[in-house]
C-alpha cells in the first residue's frame, strides 16, 4: 500500500527583490540532514553546490541554456521565488531487486524569470535525498511555441580528486571497455560515471533519470569538473521541444561507499509511478535461446544447411526449458532478411522461414509451459522496422508470445541520426508504449541507457547497453574485472542483459576466443547482475546433466530484498537477496584471489537453513582450469560466519533454503579447507593484462 505525506515545510515569499545579492542563499537538506544542496545567484545566473556532512563536494556549478534565436534571454534571470517541502512515500516494485521502497526526500523549487522578457523563464527543482540530489530544469515561454535547445550548461564541479569508472562518450554504442582513471584524466564520457574520492572514499554516481522525449545526457571534462553535452540531431540541434520543456532529471548519487551506490533507489524514485492500470501480464523468468549458437558460429542466423532456428531445434531448446522450470525460449533467425542483414537491412516481422513451423512451436511451447520470446532485430533500419511495428506487435499477441527482444545494431537509418539523440529516445519509447497497447514485455538490445523507467513503465524488463557476454564469442573479450565494473556503472540505471551462464568457457565450436572467468563466478552473475529475465545463455548441450546447472535451476529473478554484504568498484561484489523464505548469494572477483568473512546474519533468527553451495574448488582459476567447481550442502545459522575464498576470476554462488531434515555437515568442515586453498591459489599468477596471458 503506497502511503504518502506531502508537508510544506517552509515557504520564501513570493518576491525576493531583496535578497538579489549573492550572499543570498537557498537551501534544503536531506531528510537525515546528511546532504544539502545550496543555490544562489550569481551574475544573474544560477549556481548550486552540494555539501555532504558540512564538508562542500560539488562546488558552485553552473546552470542553464543555450536556446536557438534567443540571444540574452535565457541569459540573465531574476530569481521570483525559492520554495522547500519535504515528501514521504512507501511504494511497491512488482518485480525487481526489492519489494518495498522508500520515496522520501526534501525539495527545493526555484522560480526564475529572464531579466530580458519576463515571458521567459526557467524553473529549476532539487529533490535532496539522503543518498543523493536529482535536479530538473523547466524551461517556459508562450506555451506550444517550439523551442531548439543548442546546448544544456550542467555544471557538476569538484573539490576532491577521484578515481572514477567510466566508458567514452561515442553516440551510439555503450559497448565500451571501462576505463579506471583519475578524474583529471577523463574527457567525454556517457554516464553512469563513477567515482571514488581520494579524500574519505565517498562515491559518486552521474547519470540521469526520466529520459523522456530529450536527448541523453553525456559529461565533457572541464577545467573544474564535468559539464554537460547532448546528443545532437543531424542538424546540431540537441532537442527540439515546446514551451515548456520539462528535462530529465540530472542525478547525483552520493553515497560513503560503493556499496551504497548499488543499494540506492534514487534513480527510480525520481520517475514516475507505474502508469499500467494491469500488470497481471507482467512475469519475471529465465529463458534460454537458440542464439549463443550463432556467435560462437554452430549456428546461423539465416536459412542454410546450420540454420538455428528450425522447429525441430526450437522443440528440442522446449524441452529442455521444460524439463527446468525456465519459462522463455529466445529464438533468432526466425523471420525472413537475414541474408545480409547488416547490408540490405531490410528485415521482416511477420514472416518466418519456412524451415521453421513458428505457430507451431509457440503452440508447443505452451503446451510445455514455455513461451517464446519475440526478436526484432531491426538493423538499425528505424524506418523499416516503424513501417511494420503495428504488425509485427500484432502478430506476436496473435502468437501468445508475450515478450520481445529488440536490437539496433549499426548506424541509424534516417541517416545521421544517433541512437542516443532525441529521435531515437522517442522511438525507443515508441516500442514501448507498443509493448503497453499489446501486452508485450521488452527486452532491447542497442537500447538507449535505463533511466528507471521500469517504475513507470513495468514491462521494460532489462537491456543490453553495456559490454555484454556476446563480447566473449567474437573479440579479445571483456576482462576478469568487468563485471565487477557494471554493478557500480552500467546497473544503476537498471538491469542488465548481460546473459550470463556459460559452462563451456573454452568454446569448442571456436577455440581461439574464450570468457575470461571461472565456472563458480558465471553462476554468481545470477545475483550479482540483476536483470528480471535472465538468460541461461550456453548452449543447451553444455547444460545437460551439467550438477552446476542446479543453481540456475534454483535462482529466481525478482526479490523481496536485497543486501549489498561488500563491495568495491573493480574489484569485488557480495549481495545476498531474498524471494520468500528463500536466500541467494553472489560472490564474484576480479582478476584476484580473494578470501571474506561472510557473516550469515541475514538469515532469520532461531532457523536453521540448508546452504547449498557453488564455488571454485582448489586451484581453479579462469586462465587453465575455469570449470572445476565444487557442489556442497552445509547446514549453518544466522550467527556463522563462511569463510569464503575465491579463484582469481572467479566466484561463489549459494542457494540458502529452510532445513528440514537431512544429514548435513556443519559450515565449519567448509571453513576447515580455508588454507590449503589459500595456498593453492597463491600459486596461480594474477593476470592483469588478460588479453597477453592467452595464448591465441
Ligand atoms: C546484437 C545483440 O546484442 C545480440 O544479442 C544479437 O544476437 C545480435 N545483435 C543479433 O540480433
Ligand atoms: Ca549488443
Amino acid at each position: 500500500m503506497n502511503f504518502k505525506t506531502i508537508t510544506v515545510l517552509l515557504v520564501f515569499g513570493l518576491l525576493l527583490q531583496s535578497c538579489m545579492n549573492i550572499s543570498c542563499v537557498h537551501s534544503a537538506s536531506s531528510p537525515s540532514k546528511e546532504i544539502t544542496v545550496k543555490v544562489k545567484m550569481v551574475d544573474a545566473k544560477p549556481v548550486y553546490c552540494i555539501l555532504k556532512n558540512n564538508r562542500l563536494i560539488i562546488g558552485e556549478s553552473g546552470l542553464g541554456f543555450e536556446i536557438k534565436g534567443m540571444g540574452k534571454i535565457f541569459d540573465q534571470y531574476k530569481l521570483i521565488s525559492a520554495q522547500t517541502s519535504g515528501f514521504d512515500e512507501n511504494w511497491t516494485q512488482i518485480w525487481g531487486e526489492n519489494k518495498n521502497i522508500r520515496n522520501h526526500y526534501t525539495e527545493l523549487a526555484l522560480s526564475l524569470k529572464s531579466k530580458e522578457n519576463k515571458k521567459y523563464g526557467l524553473d529549476i527543482i532539487f529533490k535532496v535525498y539522503d543518498d543523493g540530489v536529482g535536479f530538473r530544469y523547466i524551461v517556459t515561454g508562450k506555451e506550444g511555441d517550439s523551442l531548439f535547445v543548442e546546448s544544456e550548461n550542467s555544471e557538476f564541479n569538484f573539490i576532491d580528486e577521484y578515481t572514477t569508472w567510466w566508458i567514452p562518450n561515442n553516440y551510439d554504442s555503450y559497448e565500451l571497455a571501462y576505463e579506471n582513471t583519475a578524474l583529471n584524466d577523463v574527457k567525454a564520457v556517457n554516464t553512469p560515471i563513477t567515482m571514488k574520492s581520494q579524500n574519505d572514499g565517498h562515491h559518486i554516481a552521474i547519470h540521469e533519470a526520466n529520459l523522456t522525449n530529450y536527448a541523453e545526457m553525456t559529461l565533457e571534462k572541464t577545467e573544474k569538473g564535468l559539464i554537460s553535452v547532448l546528443v545532437p540531431w543531424p542538424d546540431g540541434i540537441k532537442v527540439k521541444a515546446t514551451y515548456p520543456m520539462i528535462t530529465p532529471w540530472r542525478t547525483i548519487q552520493i553515497t560513503d561507499n560503493a556499496a551504497g551506490l548499488v543499494e540506492s533507489n534514487l534513480i527510480l524514485n525520481l520517475n514516475e509511478p507505474n502508469k499500467l492500470d494491469d500488470t497481471s501480464w507482467i512475469t519475471t523468468g529465465k529463458y534460454v535461446g537458440i542464439w549463443w549458437g550463432m556467435h560462437v558460429n554452430k549456428n546461423t542466423w539465416e536459412q542454410g544447411p546450420i540454420h538455428g532456428a528450425t522447429t525441430e531445434n526450437a522443440k528440442k531448446y522446449i524441452d529442455f526449458a521444460s524439463k527446468h522450470d525456465i519459462t522463455g525460449l529466445l529464438i533468432e533467425g526466425w523471420n525472413l532478411g537475414w541474408e545480409g542483414w547488416t547490408t540490405e537491412r531490410n528485415l521482416n516481422y511477420t514472416t518466418p522461414y519456412d524451415d521453421i513451423d513458428y505457430e507451431e512451436v509457440a503452440r508447443y511451447g505452451k503446451s510445455k509451459g514455455v513461451n517464446i520470446i519475440g526478436h526484432h532485430e531491426t538493423a538499425a533500419n528505424v524506418l523499416n522496422y516503424e513501417s511494420q511495428m503495428e504488425e509485427a506487435f500484432q502478430y506476436l499477441q496473435k502468437l501468445g508470445i508475450p515478450a520481445v527482444k529488440t536490437g539496433y545494431v549499426g548506424p541509424i537509418n534516417p541517416e545521421g541520426q544517433h541512437h542516443h539523440g532525441q529521435y531515437m529516445v522517442n522511438h525507443y519509447r515508441k516500442v514501448v508504449e507498443m509493448g503497453r497497447k499489446y501486452k508485450i514485455m521488452i527486452v532491447a538490445h542497442e537500447p538507449i541507457k535505463p533511466t528507471g523507467l521500469r517504475r513507470t513503465y513495468p514491462h521494460m524488463m532489462s537491456r543490453e547497453g553495456a559490454k555484454g557476454m556476446e563480447y566473449n564469442a567474437w573479440s579479445s573479450g571483456n576482462p576478469p574485472d568487468h563485471t565487477v565494473i557494471l554493478p557500480f556503472t552500467r546497473l544503476l540505471g537498471g538491469p542488465m542483459d548481460y546473459t550470463p551462464g556459460i559452462f563451456d568457457l573454452e568454446f569448442k565450436y571456436k577455440p581461439n576466443f574464450r570468457v575470461y572467468t571461472t565456472l563458480a563466478k558465471q553462476l554468481s552473475y545470477y545475483i550479482n547482475l540483476y536483470s528480471p529475465w535472465q538468460m541461461a545463455a550456453d548452449l543447451i548441450e553444455n547444460y545437460e546433466g551439467h550438477p552446476a546447472f542446479e543453481f540456475i535451476d534454483l535462482v529466481k529473478t525478482s526479490f523481496d530484498e536485497s543486501r549489498v554484504l561488500a563491495a568495491e568498484v573493480g574489484d569485488y561484489l557480495i549481495i545476498a537477496r531474498r524471494n520468500g523464505k528463500e536466500w541467494f548469494l553472489g560472490v564474484t572477483t576480479d582478476e584476484h584471489t580473494r578470501n571474506f568473512d561472510i557473516n550469515l546474519d541475514f538469515l532469520d533468527n532461531h532457523k536453521k537453513y540448508v546452504a547449498h553451495i557453488f564455488c571454485d574448488a582448489i586451484n581453479t582459476n579462469w586462465k587453465d582450469r575455469p570449470t572445476e567447481i565444487e557442489i556442497r550442502k552445509y547446514v549453518v545459522n544466522n550467527q556463522n560466519q563462511l569463510k569464503a575464498v575465491v579463484s582469481p576470476s572467479g566466484g561463489m554462488a549459494i542457494h540458502f533454503r529452510e532445513y528440514k531434515a537431512g544429514n548435513y555437515p556443519n559450515i565449519a568442515e567448509f571453513n576447515s579447507t580455508d588454507s590449503e586453498r589459500m595456498e593453492a591459489f597463491k600459486k596461480v599468477p594474477v593476470y592483469k593484462d588478460y588479453e597477453s596471458a592467452i595464448a591465441k
